[in-house]
């Protein structure tokens, strides 16, 4: 049995991208799990550089079966041009599969999400995930499947939501409605172009997996985002964490044998809520730069600070990590201190587990340990042997905290510049 569960260990963008291209040219199957277009993973194969938000990051290996599993929330629009786009530079996607349990993403999902973050003020993607998701839980949503078989019934309901919708957007926020009339044809036109593409892929992974094929789940946000482990409620509406794979992708949990954590070499976050060990000067700006830590959905700046093993000790219990891989090490080159927090302290007391309550986090002060840097290029490093004395003990200080061995350390956004000490698929 073959099966890896990939997540970020942070707060998302940890290079999940990168790493899922790189091990997808072993892997005979890619999936998504959850999220959706608020996801950004970038994949860059010598010069040209891709962005993907809904489509999995093993596209670019035409034998690869990639699949958007249940758990995804999906805009068929936003997929449409992604799938466009893949197309025009020459990328085939004939091998992607869209779960018939996906719910959909609609313009008033997006429409409330802007809304309700101006009063929230979580710092969405404004890509309508939460209002997706909350409609799921209340069973007031749909599902791709509903439009394709039961096109009347999709109907009906559709128009009554539609009318619910308005009413909150009209007379809450006085702003204009949506005509359900419009947004049908335009969903009946949208579902027609993805048809070929849907499946049953919860009976797809498993067989894959039955077939002993080799299969990698593909993590989108991370750990501290999740909806029940992450920074309530500074945190998307998902479950970024491994037990995620499992619903969202309609498989057990004794299907899965490794889950692969990816670690930034430091910390960064996009959108509102409490960090930590966030650098608000010249050095969190140095990071901000050198790490290029702009958005990819959002091209919003990335917040930044230093390694927090503290989160990454959590990382390991919440997910079950079995193996490591700790990218953008490179961004570190020039810095002749480096800092891992590896405490809080908090009311005079040192917290080493992460705490439940972000109130408390907030009031968290990190306890820090220091490092020599290596104060060297890594970029063309490609062997772990290479790697200087410095850059070593760093990783091997990660390993110690975390309590886990790391299988891959990147030095670069290219696929070749990726250095691997561990056998992530039998
Ligand atoms: P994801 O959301 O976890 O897939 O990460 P993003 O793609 O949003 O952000 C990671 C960024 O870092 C992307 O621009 C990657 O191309 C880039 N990247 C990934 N690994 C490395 C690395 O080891 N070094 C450097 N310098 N950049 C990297
Ligand atoms: P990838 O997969 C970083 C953040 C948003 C916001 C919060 C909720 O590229 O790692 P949402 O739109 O999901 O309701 O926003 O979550 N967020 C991400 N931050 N990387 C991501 O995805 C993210 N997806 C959502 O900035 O704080
Ligand atoms: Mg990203």
């Amino acid at each position: 049995m073959s099966a890896v569960v990939l997540i970020g260990t942070q707060w998302g963008d940890e290079g999940k991208g990168k790493i899922t291209d790189f091990l997808a040219k072993r892997a005979d199957c890619v999936v998504r799990y959850q999220g959706g277009s608020n996801a950004g993973h970038t994949v860059e194969v010598q010069d040209e550089k891709f962005m993907l938000h809904l489509v999995p990051s093993g596209i670019l290996y035409p034998q690869t079966i990639c699949v958007v599993g249940n758990g995804v929330a999906l805009d068929m629009g936003n997929l449409i041009k992604e799938l466009d786009g893949l197309q025009q530079r020459g990328v085939d996607t004939s091998n992607l599969r869209i779960s018939l349990r996906a719910p959909l993403v609609m313009p008033y999902h997006k429409k409330i999400d802007e809304l309700e973050d101006r009063s929230n003020g979580i710092g969405t993607t404004k890509r309508g995930i939460g209002p997706t998701y909350a409609d799921k839980i209340n069973r007031t949503g749909f599902r791709i499947s509903d439009l394709v078989m039961e096109p009347e019934f999709f109907e009906t309901r559709f128009k009554a939501q539609v009318e619910q919708k308005n009413r909150l957007i009209t007379e809450i926020y006085g702003e204009e409605g949506f005509d359900y009339r419009i947004l049908m044809d335009e969903l009946l036109s949208q579902v027609e172009i993805l048809k070929p593409y849907l499946a049953d892929t919860s009976y797809l992974v498993y067989n894959q997996i039955k077939e002993g094929k080799k299969v990698l789940f593909e993590g989108a946000q991370g750990t501290l985002l999740d909806i029940d482990h992450g920074t309530y409620p500074y945190v998307t509406s998902s479950h970024p964490i491994s037990g995620g794979a499992c619903v969202g992708a309609g498989i057990g949990p004794t299907c899965i044998n490794k889950v692969l954590g990816i670690a930034k070499a430091y910390t960064t976050r996009v959108g509102e809520g409490p960090f930590p060990t966030e650098l608000n000067d010249e050095m969190g700006e140095k990071l901000r730069q050198r790490g290029c830590e702009f958005g990819t959905t959002t091209g919003r700046p990335r917040r930044c600070g230093w390694l927090d093993a503290v989160i990454l000790r959590y990382a390991t219990r919440v997910n079950g990590l079995t193996d490591l891989a700790v990218t953008k090490l490179d961004v570190l080159d020039e810095f002749p201190v480096l800092k891992i927090c590896v405490g809080y302290r908090y009311e005079g007391r040192v917290l080493t587990e992460f705490p439940e309550n972000i109130g408390v986090l907030a009031k968290c002060e990190p306890q820090y340990i220091e490092m020599p840097g290596w104060q060297k290029d890594l970029s063309d490093v490609t062997e772990w042997s290479d790697l200087p004395v410095e850059a070593r003990n760093y990783i091997a200080k990660i390993e110690e905290l975390s309590g886990v061995k790391q299988s891959i350390v990147a030095v670069g956004p290219r696929r070749s510049q990726t250095i691997v000490s561990g056998q992530l698929f039998d």
